[in-house]
């Protein structure tokens, strides 16, 4: 352990000590539950111009900072700038999510380029120069990406909502070509993740969104192992950057990336038992969540509740509180400000 003083609440908790209360944000914090994030949207021209117009993405940012009193301002953008950044056909439709011109042979995987990442997501990193100027002292600055496993899932299947049967045949039927995707994506993700680092992110956080869809045994070869890579490179270049993963839906496989070396924090996703993480996982890695985001939206009594076990279930060590997974577009914005003040009045 360093000798500096920590003054944020969340480094505090990555760094494995309890804080009281614990500190809060939630995953998708800036999005369109928020009429301030609707209108703002209807300035850019797509999706992908808004994560990559800095006066766009930082306002974005800062808009759920303004009504509540998070820790963390979490960088407004997307995992599936990588692949754009890579030369693959990336868009947003209204209503429908992602969209990519799907990479199914060898053929389409070497048109990709690994060159071009820095230069075409440039803006991103000013946005996060920006960002670190703005901040209010207590509030840490999270970049993030998303895992190779989720990233590949994307390009390959060319959307989201389908269960990525073609990228895990792929996987296991085409090993070798899944493998080379995503060893591009292991080298790509740490370039980024140091180079978000650099701009002024102080935390990071990988989301593997969709580990859940793989069995363990794939889980270890596309999620784990690559992650443990990621995080491996990480700390050697940046030991003093906690990160967070959420790999989502892992299950027992949890314990697993709990032992991953050098890494701070893990995300729970809401289907995990709060004694079983607190006894399993909490004397190596942080743990973050794991409200339900149905919970945060219904409000009332049963989300109060739920909010009351976590603190109990996982507030005596190191806790940061968040959701499950990313907030819902139907959340109504006074149920976070309900949220925020119960996290804050709870004295343990
Ligand atoms: O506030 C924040 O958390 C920062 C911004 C952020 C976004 N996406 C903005 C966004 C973050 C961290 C992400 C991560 C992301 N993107 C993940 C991992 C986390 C998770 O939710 O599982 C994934 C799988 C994606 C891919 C993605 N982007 C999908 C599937 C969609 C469509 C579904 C949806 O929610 O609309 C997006 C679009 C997207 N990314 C939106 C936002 C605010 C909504 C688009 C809009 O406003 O038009």
């Amino acid at each position: 352990m360093s000798g500096k003083t920590i003054t944020k609440p969340l480094l505090g908790a990555l760094a494995g000590e309890r804080q009281l209360p614990p500190p809060v944000w939630l995953m998708r914090q800036a999005g369109r539950y928020l009429p301030e994030y609707r209108a703002l949207r209807k300035k850019a021209k797509s999706f992908l111009d808004f994560c990559f117009t800095p006066d766009l993405a930082v306002e974005a940012t800062l808009q759920p900072l303004r009504r509540f009193s998070f820790d963390a301002a979490i960088l407004f953008s997307d995992i599936l700038v990588v692949p754009h950044a890579l030369g693959q056909h990336v868009s947003f439709e209204e209503g429908e999510g992602p969209r990519l011109d799907p990479i199914r042979s060898a053929a389409d995987f070497e048109r990709l380029s690994a060159a071009t990442l820095k230069e075409r997501l440039a803006t991103v990193f000013e946005s996060l120069r920006r960002l670190r100027r703005e901040l209010p002292p207590r509030v840490a600055l999270i970049g993030f990406a998303g895992a190779p496993w989720t990233v590949a899932a994307y390009m390959v299947e060319g959307r989201g909502g389908t269960g990525f049967a073609t990228a895990k045949k792929m996987a296991r039927e085409e090993a070798v070509l899944f493998g080379r995707l995503v060893d591009l994506l292991v080298e790509q993700t740490i370039a980024y993740l140091s180079a978000q680092i650099e701009a002024g992110a102080e935390v990071i956080q990988i989301f593997d969104s969709w580990a859940g869809d793989l069995d363990p045994e794939q889980r270890l070869l596309w999620s784990l192992g690559p992650l443990t890579q990621i995080v491996a490179a990480l700390q050697a270049a940046h030991p003093q950057i906690p990160v967070i993963l959420f790999p989502r839906g892992a299950g027992e496989s949890y314990a697993g990336y709990a032992r991953i070396p050098g890494l701070s924090g893990l995300s729970l996703d809401s289907g995990v038992d709060l004694g079983w993480a607190a006894k399993t996982l909490q004397a190596q890695v942080a743990l973050q969540g794991n409200l339900d985001p149905d919970l945060l939206v219904a409000g009332g009594a049963a989300m109060r509740q739920a909010i009351h076990r976590i603190l109990e279930g996982l507030g005596q060590g190191a806790l940061i509180f968040n959701l499950g997974h990313g907030i819902l577009p139907q959340t109504p914005p006074e149920h976070v400000a309900e949220l925020v003040e119960l996290v804050r009045g709870w004295r343990g």
